[in-house]
C-alpha cells in the first residue's frame, strides 16, 4: 500500500461544498481586495489565537519581515533564532539588514533552547524568533523572561503552530508579535499562498496595516514610507475562514495520529518517537522521529521504496546554507547538526486511515530491523 506523506485533496473533499460556496460569493462580489472576508478572517483568527489583533498578508515570509520591521531590526542589529527551521526564518533576518545568531535546540522537542539564547546575547541583539517547530511551542516562560531582562522583541514564528499552546499561552499571542503562514501544507492552508501577523500592540497592528499596502499615507496621494504589496486577497480569506472553524478538529485528529504512533513506537529499539511536552499543545505540522545509530538514511530509503511518503526537515541547518557560504564556519550547533542526521517526518495529515498509519509503521519497523 502506498501512503502520501500529505494528501490536501482529501481534506478539500470533506469541506468543498462550504469552500466552493464562499469562493463563488467572492468571485460573484467584484470586492477581491482587502474586503468583508480579510477583515471577518483577521477577527476570527484573533479570537482564535488569542491575540488581539490580526493582520493578513500573503505569506509567513513577509509577516516575518513586517514583525522585524515593527520593532525597527535594521543594520547593525543582531536576531537570535534557531538554525534548525526553514530557510525564510533567517532570510528575513538578512533581508532587513540584520545578522542571524543562531542558537542551538533542545533535544526533545527540537526547539531553541533558552540557556542557548542566553549565551548569544550581546550589545547589538535586538529580537528574538523562536520557532514553533513542527507545531509545538518553544518555551515561551523562559524566552519572554530572557527579553524582558535584556529589553528585547520576540516576533514568534509560528508559521507552523496555529492552534498549538504551551504554559504561558497559545502561539502567537505570548510574544509581542507573532508570524503565522497559511501554504497550502500547513495545518490551516489556504488555496495559495497566505500569512498573518498577530500582536497585542496597537502600535505594531496599524505599523503592519501600513507596510502590507506601501507604507504610511498622508492620504491618498501622498506616501511618507516605504512598505511593500503584501495583501491577503478575498479568495484566500474565504477558504481561510471555513477552514479555520474546523481547525480544532483537523489537529485533533493529527493528534490522535501522534498517539497511534506514539504506542507503536514506544520500546521500539532504534527509534524515539516525537515528544509533547508537559502542558503543551502539540499540533504535529510535522510528526517528527529521530532514528538513531546511523540508520535514518537507509530507513527513508526503505519507506521510499515502499512507496511510503516520509521527509527530512531539515536536512541541512540554516547556518551551513550555501547562501550563507563562509559565513558560519566557526559555529558549532552539535544538537542541531545531530537532529539534521537523525530526523523523519512521516504521514500525520488528519485524514490518515488507520490502515495506512499502520503501513506505515510496519515500513518503518523494517527499515529500522533491515
Ligand atoms: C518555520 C517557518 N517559517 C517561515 C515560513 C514561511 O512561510 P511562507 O511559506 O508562507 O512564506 C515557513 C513555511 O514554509 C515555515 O515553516
Amino acid at each position: 500500500m502506498s501512503v502520501p506523506l500529505l494528501d490536501l485533496k482529501r481534506q478539500y473533499e470533506m469541506i468543498r461544498d462550504e469552500v466552493e460556496r464562499e469562493v463563488l460569493a467572492v468571485l460573484r462580489s467584484g470586492y477581491y481586495i482587502l474586503g468583508p472576508n480579510v477583515k471577518a478572517f483577521e477577527a476570527e483568527a484573533a479570537d482564535f489565537t488569542g491575540a488581539k489583533f490580526a493582520v493578513g498578508v500573503n505569506s509567513g515570509t513577509d509577516a516575518l519581515r513586517i514583525a522585524l520591521r515593527a520593532f525597527g531590526v535594521g543594520e547593525g542589529d543582531e536576531v537570535i533564532t534557531t538554525a534548525f527551521s526553514y530557510f525564510a526564518t533567517c532570510e528575513i533576518i538578512d533581508d532587513v539588514g540584520a545578522t542571524p545568531v543562531f542558537a542551538d535546540i533542545e533535544p526533545k522537542t527540537f526547539n531553541i533552547d533558552a540557556e542557548d539564547i542566553r549565551r548569544k546575547i550581546t550589545p547589538k541583539t535586538k529580537a528574538i524568533i523562536p520557532v514553533h517547530i513542527f507545531g509545538q511551542m518553544c518555551d515561551m516562560g523562559a524566552v519572554m523572561a530572557i527579553a524582558e531582562e535584556h529589553g528585547l522583541a520576540v516576533i514568534e514564528d509560528a508559521c507552523q503552530a496555529i492552534g498549538a499552546a504551551c504554559p504561558s499561552g497559545k502561539a502567537g499571542s505570548v510574544g509581542h508579535a507573532g508570524a503565522f503562514s497559511f501554504f497550502p501544507s500547513k495545518n490551516l492552508g489556504a488555496v495559495g499562498d497566505g500569512g498573518l501577523i498577530t500582536t497585542n500592540s496597537q502600535e505594531v497592528r496599524d505599523f503592519a496595516v501600513s507596510m502590507r499596502m506601501h507604507g504610511t499615507r498622508n492620504d491618498r496621494y501622498r506616501h511618507e514610507t516605504f512598505g511593500y504589496n503584501t495583501r491577503l486577497d478575498e479568495i484566500q480569506a474565504a477558504v481561510l475562514k471555513v477552514k479555520l472553524r474546523h481547525l480544532d478538529d483537523f489537529n485533533d485528529k493529527r493528534r490522535a495520529n501522534a498517539e497511534r504512533y506514539r504506542l507503536a513506537f514506544a520500546g521500539a529499539g532504534g527509534i524515539e518517537p516525537a515528544h509533547e511536552l508537559e502542558g503543551y499543545r502539540h499540533t504535529y505540522h510535522q510528526y517528527t522521529v529521530r532514528i538513531e545509530d546511523g540508520k535514518r538514511d537507509d530507513t527513508l530509503k526503505h519507506l521510499q521504496e515502499k512507496a511510503i511518503g516520509c521527509a527530512v526537515y531539515y536536512m541541512v541547518p540554516l547556518h551551513r546554507q550555501p547562501a550563507y557560504s563562509g559565513r558560519y564556519d566557526e559555529l558549532s550547533l552539535p544538537e542541531t547538526e545531530r537532529a539534521c542526521n537523525e530526523v523523519l517526518s512521516l504521514p500525520i495529515f488528519p485524514e490518515l486511515t488507520c490502515d495506512e498509519q499502520s503501513a506505515v509503521i510496519e515500513a518503518v519497523q523494517e527499515g529500522l530491523t533491515g
